[in-house]
């Protein structure tokens, strides 16, 4: 273990001092953080954290629980779910019935509480291994359990500890979640729908025996948020710290409400047919044409409440223009931008950025354009964007390549190596329904000609792909300096086109 010295100080959010890069163990040392040792992305957490669901079975806690993990990944924070439930199936054989978590079940009880003591072990291993939030999806529905662990996680180890309790007396809701959800569970593989539903309403009722909500009178020392019937009403009682009031923040804005959100990039535009990066060009004739065909399928679709969103750049209110919907201008989904990059192709950039354009390949996601940004930057800019989608219903947004792929990742749970390449052509609609504890993807992919703008990541860096170079620069000769004007997608035979 790395044991740093005490200098170059910061507050921590307990009011200690920890050395930059450094986070608080006890009075007298600390631990080089270990995502600064991987030169992995800097963040604001100095104490780990551990976030404790509470609530009875179908409360949406896991729901919870993987859609924050993924929001806190997404904005840099290193996050992992540890799910009680999947501890118990590997400690038991097969599933049988409800009886096995009724509170008089003695031996079932002492597996369950191992389960929780193992789980436990493996947050704080976790979080001694570089982890930053650990969200421990389980009931944790009495008194006594939640003591527990505040006792692991608090007082032992030092961590920070909040709890998020989901509540819900709408039985509607409910059955909804165990239908949706819970039938399809490993539990109930081998049951039908209506046997599977019947036993968790018994399993449901075993837990109400002992539920003991969080109250502040009970347990007035905790840090805890309640969320009452899927967001109508939120309560949080003594939050500490800037990482606590995100996730409050997160929370109050996430809603269950089916809807689907559309991504697209702009047509294709002038300077996308010269293969220059950045700019405010047109479109050109191709680009006219998608945007076209995009309203008239939007507008067929009759879709219910349907906002538009652009970013301020003519190509995208150019694109979105026929669509008949209320539309908003978002200079925060304007395209990352390039800095003295801004306006030059790749060939040109290689040329007179050499170093520039090879440090960029080795680490697209942190590599920042000289006056310019990096990708982090913009899923930084991009947070409010993906705050206000949670809160919408039917959203059509129109804008760039490496701003689709940060809101895409964010929706696809990618990470910070992938995002940067994930693939967004031309005149490509993205359909994104929620599903169960995910992201449905649909890919609408428009017949109409574009140049393909997809740079794949190089085997070497600073290696440019012949159809990006100048002319006399290409291995296989070339009649011009533009990137190939479209080509087939491989799958299907459909028009797609280069980034
Ligand atoms: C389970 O075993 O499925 C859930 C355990 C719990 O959180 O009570």
């Amino acid at each position: 273990m790395d044991v740093g010295p005490k200098s170059e100080y910061l507050h921590d959010s307990a009011h200690q001092f920890v050395p930059l890069g450094f986070r608080h163990l006890n009075k007298e040392t600390w631990v080089v953080s270990k995502s600064l040792e991987r030169g992995e992305r800097l963040n604001y957490v100095n104490t780990p954290h551990v976030i404790a669901m509470v609530g009875l079975p179908a409360r949406g806690k896991t729901y919870i629980s993987k859609k924050l993990s993924r929001y806190l990944n997404w904005i840099g924070i290193n996050t992992k779910v540890f799910n009680l439930g999947e501890y118990r199936r590997h400690a038991t054989s097969a599933y049988k019935c409800h009886e096995f978590f009724r509170p008089d079940n003695k031996e079932a009880m002492a597996i369950r509480t191992q389960c929780a003591m193992d789980a436990l072990d493996d947050v704080c291993s976790w979080l001694d291994n570089g982890g930053e939030v650990a969200v421990f999806d389980a009931t944790n529905s009495t008194i006594e359990r939640r003591q527990l662990i505040l006792n692991i996680v608090v007082k032992k180890r030092g961590f920070k500890l909040f709890f998020v309790e989901s509540v819900c007396d709408d039985p509607k809701i409910v059955e909804q979640n165990i239908m949706e959800v819970k039938i399809n569970s490993p539990d109930y593989h081998s049951m039908g729908a209506d046997v599977a539903l019947r036993d968790f309403l018994q399993r449901i009722e075993h837990y109400q025996e002992r539920y003991e909500p969080l109250d502040e009178n009970t347990e007035s020392g905790l840090s805890y948020m309640k969320i009452y019937n899927t967001g109508e009403k939120v309560l949080v009682h003594k939050h500490e710290g800037h990482i606590q009031a995100r996730i409050v923040y997160y929370l109050m804005n996430i809603h269950i409400i089916p809807r689907t959100i559309y991504l697209t990039r702009h047509g294709e535009s002038e300077w996308n047919r010269e293969g220059k990066i950045g700019g405010d060009s047109q479109l050109s004739s191709n680009g006219i044409k998608y945007a076209i065909a995009l309203a008239n399928y939007i507008n067929d679709q009759s879709i219910q409440n349907l906002r538009v969103w652009t970013s301020w750049h003519h190509r995208t209110i150019q694109t979105a223009s026929g669509v008949r919907a209320p539309q908003e201008r978002w200079k925060s989904l304007n395209e990352i931008d390039a800095g003295v990059c801004d306006g030059k192709t790749y060939a040109v950039i290689k040329r007179d950025y050499p170093e520039q354009f090879e440090s960029r390949d080795k680490d697209k996601f942190s590599y920042r354009y000289p006056r310019g940004e990096s990708y982090e930057d913009l899923v930084a800019r991009l947070e409010p964007v993906i705050m206000e989608l949670e809160r919408q219903t039917n959203v059509l947004v129109v804008s760039h390549q490496a701003v689709l792929r940060c809101l895409l990742a964010y929706f696809l749970d990618k990470n910070a190596e992938e995002l940067p390449y994930l693939e967004v052509p031309l005149h490509t609609l993205i359909k994104l329904t929620p599903v169960a504890y995910g992201c449905k993807m649909e890919q609408i992919n428009f017949p109409i000609e574009a140049v393909n703008t997809h740079r794949p990541k190089p085997q070497k860096p600073g290696y440019l792909e012949d159809r990006f170079k100048f002319p006399e620069d290409k291995e296989t000769g070339g009649a011009d300096d533009k990137p190939t004007p479209c080509c087939k997608n491989a799958d299907n035979g459909d028009v797609t086109l280069p980034t």
